[in-house]
């Protein structure tokens, strides 16, 4: 086994490791799956089990993975199955830890296959290729496009090839290079469309008869309605999961390129408190306000239903095409998209690298192409047997059902069996601020208890 600890990557500055552990949270997930699941799930009254989801599972969540990430990294192991062994001396903790590192995989499958449309459709948007059409000429434009032509799995190949590139090149000179770029231009693009869409779609009605700031107030005015619905519930935990990336591995993966001494409770709050910006305030003020304005509230959610990509890629070049600099709006929109992507994607793959650079000794070079060649391979073999329901699957099933599972594990261990005490002491080694009593137990207990009754309810909602 070869010994890399003694080579280990590190973090070049801490707001370089900042931007990156943001960039891993802040992604698709906050301009694409956050809207869809906000209008879905009833708008204001899927922000109040948001908000509790978000204080009860996130920020701890968050937490608890860049503490077992940076313990792990004492033992200099930043993959998932390395990291729970150094918390748990049973051959079991690996064997749970492969498990998790099955889920990266699979949702870097569909992440970086989406990631290429929103490559391709910056590079439509800013040639023209979207003047003049028509709301159902953009739907059958998207329709071809995802039936993967030539055009299609040629994004795909060059979107897999500069993740690769990324990585290839570490933590330091890769993805906290990429991040530093790539999470200033994401929040300026996000500010620009934000403002764009509040003022141009506030100032007189669209098409539907609304205005954004109507497709505010559905989002944000808390209703208590739906709080008996355990689906909305769900919903909002699984968003939350998602958004910040917690029950993957991943933030451990760059936790544990940390410093033994370096903050950790600071740093994680400044991720959450970044990604929480960049979805509630930036992502929930892009789209679904622009789809309200032009289809009015019911017209917005029916979009919604239909997925993601039919708010992103049909509703918003649309949008955005009636404005003027229309195609330069529809880049910055894609772009933005495409720049939240990969500073996730590349998150993704980083356990795997470290996984086969720690226990191999491999490089890293060729780690990352056998990677992007597999994401190829899978993606491809995807397109060609299934339709685009497959998308819908992974999501729900690795990209939700897995991280939650994951982190249960993830808790149950770093909590329990590394014990409250250590844990705590991990937590707290070389913070900048102390937390509250409070959190060991709600760390303990309540976070805990509160995965285990979203599963209960999950299977007796699944079971009736
Ligand atoms: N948080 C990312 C997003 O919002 C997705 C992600 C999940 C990235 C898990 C890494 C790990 O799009």
């Amino acid at each position: 086994m070869a010994d890399a600890s003694q080579t280990r990557d590190a973090w070049g500055s801490r707001i370089g490791l900042i931007l990156a552990m943001a960039g891993n949270a802040v992604g698709l997930g906050n301009f694409l799956r956050f809207p869809v699941q906000a209008a879905e799930n009833g708008g204001g009254s899927f922000m109040v089990p948001y908000f509790i989801a978000l204080l009860l599972l996130g920020i701890p969540l968050m937490w608890v993975e860049w503490g077992i990430g940076r313990h792990g990294g004492r033992y200099g192991k930043g993959h998932v199955p390395g990291m729970l062994a150094a918390l748990w001396r049973h051959p079991a903790a690996k064997y749970l830890g492969v498990m998790g590192m099955a889920i990266p995989i699979i949702v870097l499958i569909y992440y970086t296959y989406i990631e290429s449309w929103s490559l391709a459709y910056a590079v439509f948007s800013i040639s023209g290729t979207f003047q003049d059409r028509s709301p159902d000429e953009m739907a059958s434009f998207l329709a071809d496009y995802q039936s993967g032509g030539a055009l299609a799995i040629g994004f795909f190949v060059v979107t897999l090839a500069i993740n690769v590139w990324v990585i290839s090149k570490g933590i330091e000179h890769g993805i906290e290079r990429l991040a530093k770029i790539g999470m200033p231009v994401l929040f300026l693009f996000a500010v620009v469309l934000a403002g764009v869409v509040l003022f141009a779609l506030t100032a007189q009605p669209g098409a539907g008869g609304a205005t954004a700031a109507d497709g505010l107030e559905f989002i944000y005015s808390p209703d208590f309605s739906l709080l008996g619905s355990p689906s909305v519930w769900l919903a909002a935990a699984g968003q939350i999961f998602f958004t910040l990336s917690v029950g993957m591995g991943t933030l451990s993966a760059y936790a544990s390129y940390l410093k033994k001494d370096d903050d950790l409770l600071l740093s994680g709050l400044a991720t959450s408190a970044t990604n929480e910006t960049a979805e509630v305030v930036l992502g929930g003020t892009i789209a679904i306000p622009a789809a309200v304005a032009f289809f009015g509230v019911t017209g917005a959610v029916a979009i919604a239903g239909e997925g993601a990509f039919n708010l992103g890629f049909v509703t918003m070049p649309i949008v955005f095409q009636s404005l003027p600099l229309g195609a330069f709006l529809g880049f910055m929109w894609f772009g933005l998209l495409f720049f939240a992507g990969i500073t996730s994607s590349v998150a993704m793959a980083t356990p795997l690298i470290a996984f086969f650079r720690e226990e191999f000794g491999a490089r890293r070079e060729p780690v990352a192409w056998a990677l992007g060649g597999l994401v190829l391979a899978a993606g491809l073999l995807h397109v060609a047997l299934l339709d685009r329901g497959f998308l819908d699957e992974w999501d729900y099933w690795a990209g939700t059902f897995g991280l939650a599972l994951f982190a249960l594990v993830e808790v149950v261990l770093f909590m329990w069996v590394f014990k409250p005490e250590n844990a705590w002491r991990e937590l707290h080694e070389g913070a900048d601020i102390r937390l509250p009593r409070v959190f060991k137990l709600v760390l303990t207990y309540v976070t805990p208890a509160y995965l285990g009754l979203l599963f209960l309810w999950w299977a007796v909602a699944d079971a009736v």
